[in-house]
């Protein structure tokens, strides 16, 4: 067993505690505070930097909730950080079919049917075949999302994500 360092003699003459010493040392802790708190931050609906990428139908699988904690889907190419609304599109909400995917087609058809989602090895649905009340819906939803959630990045195809070592370096 080592033996412990000797204690510091205790300067028992000098009283430690006195009601100015209790003032000063308030003041020293206040004044500490007040240098090193973090400034007043407003709470932000998006606590991760946000960083514009690509993203491929594959590269976009693992944002679900679950692999990932952020809930990305895409809306005509367009990649949609929806974790604020983890609720409907994370893991068990109404919406979970399309996390991770291009949930274009099942927003414009109104269907959470697994047709509706692409195959993620494939090339990316082209909507072409939307009637046009489906292209109203579609264009609905591009508002929707736009208007309450942060474009996060494009939908390129599969191999087409050059830039994908890129990811958390900010292109500022
Ligand atoms: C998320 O994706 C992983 C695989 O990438 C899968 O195991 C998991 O079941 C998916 N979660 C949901 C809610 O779809
Ligand atoms: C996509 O490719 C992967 C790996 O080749 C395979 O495991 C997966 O089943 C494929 N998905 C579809 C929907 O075909």
């Amino acid at each position: 067993m080592p033996h412990s360092p000797p204690l510091p003699p205790v300067p028992e003459a000098i009283p430690i505690v006195t009601p100015l010493n209790l003032i000063l040392f308030s003041l020293v802790i206040y004044v500490g505070y007040l240098r090193f708190r973090t400034p007043a931050t407003p709470i932000i609906s998006r606590p991760t930097p946000i960083v514009y990428r690509k993203y491929t139908p594959l590269t976009l699988l693992p944002y679900n909730g679950t692999d990932k904690p952020q809930v990305f889907l895409a809306v005509s190419c367009k990649v949609y950080d929806v974790t604020p609304g983890k609720g409907f599109y994370g893991p068990g909400g109404p919406y979970e079919s399309f996390a991770g995917r291009d949930a274009s087609r099942g927003l414009a058809k109104g269907s959470f049917d697994a047709e509706v989602l692409s195959d993620e090895n494939g090339t990316i649905d082209t909507l072409e075949d939307l009637n046009e009340e489906e292209k109203v819906s579609l264009r609905g939803w591009e508002e929707h999302f736009g208007g309450k959630y942060a474009v996060v990045g494009e939908l390129v195809e599969n191999g087409e994500d050059g830039d994908e070592e890129e990811e958390g370096v900010s292109k500022a």
